[in-house]
């Protein structure tokens, strides 16, 4: 037996021991995807924690997507094997602390220009923009989407928005994402200017060389990829909306403008078909934290437990139950 199934041998017996079941982002490591219950997007996986039998859910992804779980189930016992595993555009907004961008990322240069001071905050934007609802990305902390007043995933932001009756919308906290949305709506949409390191690093020239190198083959980008890249994919979509694209297309080969964690499902359901990373150095360090050691660690010790102040829970609740709904 090798280690891996040594490690994998081990989970088994605990998950049936504690009653788990084992949830894992797209962007998880292979064998970490391998070992899941369930994979996929945030939508499918906060749908997934919101109505699963178990007694513990281990959480293999980031810390607001254990949080969500723990929201939405809070008699569970949710687990994130990873303290530090974050999201790094979650930290770019806060309800009323301010925290500085430049302080959280030391020498990542941002060449965009901020549209607000860098201490500025989510009641800020709310007090500037009165009855003005707030439309939250799921990657936030509680706290931030207890102050706002729906979720939105990646998979449903413009249907989110489209809901709401205002023709005006506030969308926290990734501009990327916000761009995309106000450009399939004719709501206008007032954006926060966070984004994700991994996809905004994406450039029209990365598309150029992946077009030249696989010119038979479809771009399909992720919205947290800037507005510019996004207009020139031939679909946007979430982590599973390209899973389905390309399950249920004719074409053979596709650029996949999105952390290349998802390759390894992609080629794993289309064993026919080929599929490139827009950029090899699409990798979400945090995402990548999560190991079989971790997970097995997490299992034995019932470590770390991430649990939400009822206070902050029950109006968090609120915003995620409200896009829930929608379908
Ligand atoms: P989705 O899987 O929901 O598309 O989200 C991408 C992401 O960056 C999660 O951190
Ligand atoms: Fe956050 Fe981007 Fe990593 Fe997703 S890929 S967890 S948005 S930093």
């Amino acid at each position: 037996m090798t280690e891996k199934d040594i490690l994998r041998e081990k989970i088994l017996h605990l998950k049936e021991k504690r009653n788990a079941i084992i949830l894992a982002h797209n962007y998880q490591r292979e064998e970490v995807q391998d070992i899941a219950d369930y994979t996929g997007d945030s939508l499918e996986l906060s749908r997934t924690a919101a109505s699963i039998e178990c007694d513990v859910i281990v959480f293999c992804g980031v810390n607001f997507m254990a949080e969500s779980a723990s929201i939405l189930s809070p008699e569970k016992t949710v687990l994130l094997p990873e303290i530090t595993a974050c999201c790094p555009m979650a930290d770019m907004i806060t309800v009323s602390s301010a925290r500085h961008l430049k302080t959280q990322f030391p020498g990542y240069h941002y060449t965009g220009g901020y549209k607000y001071p860098a201490d500025f905050t989510l009641k800020d934007i709310k007090n500037l923009h009165p009855g003005v609802p707030v439309v939250t990305y799921v990657n936030t902390t509680a706290d931030v989407k207890a102050e706002s007043d729906i979720c939105c995933t990646s998979a449903n932001g413009v249907r989110i928005v489209e809901s709401l009756d205002s023709n005006r919308v506030i969308c926290v906290p990734d501009r990327n994402l916000s761009a995309w949305i106000a450009k399939n709506t004719s709501k206008e949409i007032i954006s926060w200017d966070g984004f994700c390191h991994v996809h905004d690093r994406v450039t029209i020239d990365d598309i150029t060389t992946a077009r030249n190198e696989h010119p038979g083959a479809l771009l399909l980008a992720h919205p947290e990829c800037r507005i510019e890249v996004c207009e020139r994919a031939d679909h946007v979509t979430s982590t599973s909306g390209m899973l389905r694209f390309a399950n249920s297309s004719d074409i053979k080969e596709f650029i996949i403008g999105t952390e290349t964690g998802l390759l390894y499902k992609l080629r794993k359901d289309n064993p026919d078909k080929l599929f490139y990373p827009l950029r090899k150095d699409m990798v979400c360090p945090n995402m990548k934290k999560t190991t079989l050691h971790s997970v097995l660690h997490a299992m034995e010790t019932m470590t770390y437990k991430i649990k939400v102040l009822e206070e902050t829970r029950l109006p968090a609740k609120k915003s995620l139950d409200r896009m829930l709904a929608i379908k």
